[in-house]
């Protein structure tokens, strides 16, 4: 459903990032993993271009909020590979001290997430948007989560290590609303704005989180990576041509 699309997969050697980029090449597509430099990216994109070869998958070194390191992919794609069709924005910035309980989360700290993720989701979609009116239309798919629109479940995290943290929130609700802000702004231009707001996903958590998060679910609970699959070819795909400026909910229910 994806021959002769051109798809940036930004986070793209991440847990979903991952599987994204294999979802793409066996729907035919080409994949650009855009991912910071480290053995984990690069052993993944060696493996992909094994499989796959150069002309299917390459990688590129990308921060999103650097606008060199944007420019430089859209420079080196256009020589390739003639375009970039869509942008899917799977990272997940976060700074050294990100994850604390509300009251513990200092000041500059909230900024600095806000600024690493929503921003860098903002500056990606601000150079692609542009890239894309010259070239006469293009595809956004960002990442949100259902914690962009629903409240914590506090609950389930009770005797947890860890929290839905405070910046995550809003930086998933700024991401849902920048989908529907950009959809909207771009009229005539051929441009799509979506988001895929997933619920929790498989991931090694313990028993009695895993327990307490299922039990919210209408049939499976927590999903694993892959049950992402359908809808990310669903929304790179000719299929979605007139969706623009939604927010998918992928979460077996969890959040009703
Ligand atoms: N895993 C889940 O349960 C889940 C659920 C709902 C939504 N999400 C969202 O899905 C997206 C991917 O999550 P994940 O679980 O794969 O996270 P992950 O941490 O496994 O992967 C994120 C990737 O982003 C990369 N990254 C971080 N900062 C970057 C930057 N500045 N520029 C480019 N790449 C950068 C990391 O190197 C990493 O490979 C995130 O936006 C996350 O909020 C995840």
């Amino acid at each position: 459903m994806l021959t002769g699309k051109v798809v940036l997969v930004a986070g793209g050697a991440g847990l979903l990032g991952k599987e994204f980029v294999q979802t793409i090449l066996k729907n035919n597509g080409i994949a650009l993993i855009g991912d910071r430099p480290s053995p984990n990216s690069e052993k993944f994109a060696y493996e992909m271009i094994e499989t796959y070869g150069k002309n299917r998958v390459c990688f590129f070194p990308l921060d999103i909020c650097s606008k060199d390191s944007l420019h430089e992919i859209i420079d080196k794609s256009e020589k390739n590979y003639g375009r970039i069709s869509a942008v899917v924005n799977s990272a997940y910035p976060r700074n050294k001290n990100y994850g604390r309980v509300f009251e513990k989360v200092d000041f500059s700290d909230f900024n600095e997430n806000i600024s690493m993720h929503l921003g860098g989701y903002f500056l990606t979609a601000q150079i692609f948007s542009e890239y894309f009116k010259k070239k006469g239309g293009g595809n956004l798919v960002f990442i949100s989560s259902i914690y962009g629109f629903l409240a914590p479940r506090f609950e389930v995290y009770e005797g947890c290590t860890f929290t839905m943290p405070v910046e995550y929130s809003v930086i998933k609700a700024g991401i849902i609303q920048l989908a529907k802000y950009m959809a909207k702004y771009y009229k005539g231009f051929n441009i799509r704005v979506n988001c895929l707001s997933p619920g929790g996903i498989f991931d090694g958590q313990n028993e009695k989180f895993l327990e307490k998060y299922n039990s919210l679910g209408l049939s499976k609970g927590m999903l694993d990576k892959s049950d992402l699959n359908g809808t990310l070819v669903y929304l790179l795909s000719d299929a979605s041509a007139f969706l623009n400026g939604q927010n998918i909910v992928l979460d077996d229910g969890f959040s009703l």
